[in-house]
């Protein structure tokens, strides 16, 4: 089969095609502006890192049990390239997929997949309900305190960093940035919430 890259505006209506939830809408835009960030601060080719971002949870909605092994036949089916496909199911390495991360585009999306949902988070307790006006120091605050979004593995983000060679706060802030870009699409733009 011929390989066939969407392109974004492609990529996001078959994210819609599979997903009616709204936060995992957001948490596909935010995940695909934090690569986007990532990507372009490495000098690599963001719209790339950014259609992945974008897709990595395609099936997360309709298959939560084949999760990441449906997005790889259905991403497949339709001839995405190989890098493309390797890359969005390592983001569930050693949770639903024994694809390893390995290249930085990889990690990176390891990374910062829990990261966001973290920074979500916090942003939602904060007075301003922003991302706008947020720094890695609240984040860290809240990091600290495990009953706060009981759900986000924070061992997996620090793994992530350490295989990209990253600190931790400089991660942090990266998402953060990343996040700003997109912030009232994400619901977390302030006063427009
Ligand atoms: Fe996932
Ligand atoms: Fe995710």
């Amino acid at each position: 089969m011929a390989e066939n890259v969407l392109t974004r505006e492609e990529t996001f209506a078959l994210l819609k095609e599979y997903n009616s939830n709204e936060a995992l809408i957001k948490h596909g835009l935010a995940v695909e502006a934090v690569m986007r960030y990532c990507g372009r601060k490495r000098g690599e080719d963001d719209e790339k890192w950014g259609v992945i971002g974008l897709i990595h949870d395609l099936d997360y909605e309709k298959y939560p049990e084949e999760h990441c092994k449906k997005t790889e036949q259905i991403l497949r089916e339709r001839g995405w390239p190989e890098e493309y496909v390797r890359a969005v199911i390592s983001h569930g390495w050693g949770i639903c997929s024994d694809v390893e991360p390995k290249s930085d585009l990889e990690k990176t999306l390891y990374a910062i997949d829990e990261l966001t949902g973290l920074v979500t988070a916090t942003a939602l307790v904060r007075p301003s309900k922003s991302v706008l006006d947020m720094t890695a120091k609240s984040v860290k605050k809240k990091w600290k305190d495990k009953r706060f979004a009981a759900g986000v593995n924070r061992e997996v983000i620090e793994k992530g960093a350490q295989m990209l060679g990253v600190d931790l706060g400089e991660l942090i802030t990266d998402a953060i940035e990343g996040m700003k870009e997109v912030a009232e699409q994400i619901g977390l733009g302030g006063q427009a919430v």
